[in-house]
């Protein structure tokens, strides 16, 4: 699976709405996360997880970085990812199946601050490139 012209440049124009505004919508993803799967609550047992608190917001920041490195490294999200994936498989240890479901959560974040740029067709682009990152970070697991 890889991303054709239309699709990275949809997905650029989304990092380029996001500007500074990471890591508020970072933690509002991760809220969304743990109210809705509160299953994953059991990785951020050492953060407050009040929506808003510092711990969320610089984590979310964090994410939303990460994505925006990726987003400018699409022909080698690998190579981009290659520490953040040693990190989820080695360290972390989170469950793969959990990947969707911040990909889920991203995605309706952005459609609810991005309502006009947030099209079907740029989320079907957003999709396929979070697939693509949790693949990569899912990718070293054994
Ligand atoms: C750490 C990105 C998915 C749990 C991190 C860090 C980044 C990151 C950038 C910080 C690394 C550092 O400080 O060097 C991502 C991205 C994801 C993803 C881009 C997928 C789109 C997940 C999922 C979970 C998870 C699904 C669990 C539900 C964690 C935890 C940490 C972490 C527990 C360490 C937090 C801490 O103690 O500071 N992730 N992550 N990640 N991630 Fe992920």
């Amino acid at each position: 699976m890889s991303l054709s012209a239309s699709e990275k440049a949809a997905v650029l124009s989304i990092v380029g709405k996001i500007g500074s505004q990471g890591s508020a919508l970072g933690s509002e993803a991760l809220t969304r996360l743990l109210l809705s799967f509160p299953q994953t609550k059991i990785y951020f047992t050492h953060f407050d997880l009040t929506p808003g608190s510092a711990d969320l917001n610089t984590h979310g920041g964090k994410i939303i970085n990460a994505l925006a490195g990726a987003a400018n490294h699409l022909d080698d999200l690998a190579g981009n990812l290659s520490s953040l994936s040693d990190l989820h498989a080695y360290n972390l240890r989170v469950d793969p199946g959990n990947f969707t479901l911040l990909s889920h959560t991203i995605q309706v974040v952005l459609a609810s601050h991005f309502p006009g740029d947030f099209t079907p067709e740029v989320q079907a682009a957003w999709d396929k490139f979070l697939a693509l990152v949790s693949a990569v970070l899912t990718s070293k697991y054994r």
